[in-house]
């Protein structure tokens, strides 16, 4: 059996997650992971918080919160929003758990028993007020650059460019507003991550199967400017894994934490660790999906993310774990996004502009969200969500071509034949010419979801479910019924088991409203149709089913207004 492990990156705890972040790594993860699940695979599908770093920290302070407090609430917020998405993780984990703490400790060991960290001598800004030194997003001043008043030390908001923070005029603690910062000489360790230049270069060479997305954004930070340069994986907090550690082969790094991007990938590995502790499973039952000596090997690794990611996932996770020694599993395939846009800006987390996550369930029930965002995810280039698009989509895929066909086949027996499955009739020629064509969509609809091309994939279901309407079209069951009543059960028998298998194919898009047509036609979903004759034959005459309700309502003008008012304006977040 296939063996796939699929990764989404993990969403930042520090606040409910914009549409824009859901489409570029945790839904279309999702898409695949319960497509493969369809195909037989065995599948390992895991995501978690990403709770560490000054994010964290400043949310939780903004929120007037403990920060670990913080986090366990964000982390349930999160998890129920996502199982309300219908992402359907075998394990939504914490970067914060126990089992982070230990992995992430037992790496950077190895690490440095590889010779591959090192102890660094730095300069950098101690605040005597609090008592600290203060990470680069932890000083505030006036940019050098546009003036802002408020730009931080690693980067100015507002003309976007990345700062020191000695090069702050006017400089301030962002803890407590003190002045009076000073420039100590301070320690850290160092990723030599230029040390794996070529290891790195050879397996990127390797991947000619990736993406040109992530394979572009991948070989410019390895030979543009200072990509692989060795990096700082220690930071001043409070909150975060302990660099100073038992068995650390060094020291002095008391009070100090791994940076946040050293220990978030290795989440994706203790989460199913997590997950094998949550489920009474053993450690050998994660180590099969991510140690290549103990039975990964056959294991094929899939990551999703926003092209911003990329980066971190091509490098320095992969440095990280082949600087360990260890046989642990590296990426098979890097899916990665640009970005969708919000009606004419940017979707911004900051301002509060765009649509929500928890916003987007108040509206209107995921599938409607996940149909729109799978089917324009910003693939080859950059999209935007705009609402006239969204009511469009939404009242032409899924109202008028998928819902409108379930509801007159369904509608139309009842009043014929009652709620079950027709018996008698002979299919003719226009039905084989159906499977025919159902059969060579098919065939595509899997290549492009095999090959993750979503955007293709929607327009190869959306073209299934269309033929299904023009089939009911030609075929003409109510002008059949007056001169042949069994010709017209003919085709509605066939037309009650396409429903069926709309309801089979369209599940890694639409879960919900696939549940609810398999509920009303009182059938299973007996897995991937290898067969169309074979599928369109499940439901036999006599089968029971019932009408459903109304599986997708069209988006009114008036809606559509009101909530591209309502959400014109940002909210603080
Ligand atoms: O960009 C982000 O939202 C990060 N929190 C992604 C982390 S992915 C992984 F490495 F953990
Ligand atoms: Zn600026």
């Amino acid at each position: 059996m296939t063996r796939t492990l699929i990764t989404s990156a993990l969403p930042y705890i520090n606040g409910i997650k914009h549409l824009g972040n859901l489409v570029g790594s945790q839904l279309p993860a999702d898409l695949y992971a319960r497509y493969r699940r369809a195909r037989g695979d065995e599948v390992m599908f895991v995501c978690a918080t990403d709770e560490h770093g000054t994010p964290a920290e400043l949310a939780a302070a903004r929120a007037g919160q403990a920060v670990a407090d913080y986090c366990s609430e964000m982390h349930e917020v999160q998890a129920d929003l996502a199982r309300r998405f219908g992402l359907s993780f075998d394990h939504f984990g914490r970067s914060s758990s126990v089992h982070n703490h230990r992995l992430t400790q037992h790496l950077a060991a190895r690490l440095g028993e590889a010779g591959l960290i090192e102890v660094v001598e730095e300069e950098q800004v101690y605040s005597p007020a609090d008592g600290r030194f203060l990470p680069d997003r932890y000083i505030e001043g006036t940019c050098p650059n546009c003036g802002y008043d408020k730009a931080r030390g690693d980067q100015c908001e507002e003309c976007t460019k990345q700062l020191e923070p000695t090069a702050l005029i006017e400089p301030r603690s962002a803890i407590s507003g003190a002045t009076d910062l000073e420039v100590r000489k301070t320690r850290h360790l160092f990723l030599r991550q230029s040390a794996l230049r070529e290891r790195l270069d050879q397996w990127i060479d390797s991947k000619a199967d990736w993406p040109v997305l992530t394979t572009s954004i991948a070989k410019k930070w390895l030979h543009d400017g200072d990509g692989l340069r060795d990096r700082g994986i220690t930071r001043d907090l409070d909150w975060g894994i302990p660099a100073q550690f038992e068995g650390a082969p060094w020291e002095g790094m008391a009070g100090k934490v791994f940076y946040v991007w050293f220990d978030a990938p290795i989440e994706y590995i203790s989460a199913t660790a997590e997950w094998a502790e949550a489920n009474g499973k053993s450690e050998k039952d994660w180590k099969r999906w991510w140690k290549t000596d103990e039975g990964a090997e056959n294991v094929r690794y899939v990551q999703f993310m926003g092209k911003d990611n990329v980066p971190f996932h091509t490098l320095s996770f992969p440095a990280t774990l082949m600087g360990s020694g260890e046989d642990w599993k590296l990426v098979d395939y890097i899916k990665s996004f640009n970005y969708l846009n919000y009606d004419g800006g940017q979707f911004s987390t900051s301002q509060g502009r765009g649509v929500f996550m928890d916003q987007a369930l108040e509206i209107l029930p995921a599938d409607y969200w996940r149909w729109w965002l799978l089917s324009h995810a910003p693939e080859n280039s950059d999209s935007e969500f705009t609402w006239e698009n969204f009511q469009l989509s939404v009242n032409k895929d899924l109202a008028d071509v998928l819902g409108n066909f379930v509801s007159r086949v369904t509608k139309f027996c009842r009043s014929r034949f009652g709620e079950k499955v027709p018996e008698g009739g002979d299919c003719g020629p226009e039905e084989e010419a159906l499977i025919a064509a159902l059969a060579k969509r098919l065939r595509a609809y899997e290549a492009h979801m095999d090959a993750i091309e979503i955007r293709k994939a929607a327009g190869e279901l959306r073209a299934i479910w269309v033929l299904g309407n023009e089939y009911l079209q030609e075929a003409a069951p109510w002008a059949a019924f007056k001169q042949d009543p069994a010709r017209a059960a003919a085709i509605i028998r066939l037309a009650l088991n396409l429903i069926r298998l709309y309801a089979v194919l369209s599940a890694p898009f639409i879960p919900e409203a696939s549940q609810r047509i398999l509920a009303a036609m009182q059938a299973e979903d007996d897995g991937w149709p290898e067969d169309v004759a074979a599928a369109l034959r499940a439901l036999a005459p006599g089968h029971g089913f019932r009408v459903p309700e109304v599986l997708f309502a069209k988006i009114s003008d008036e809606a559509r207004e009101e909530w591209q008012a309502r959400f014109a304006g940002g909210r603080d977040r």
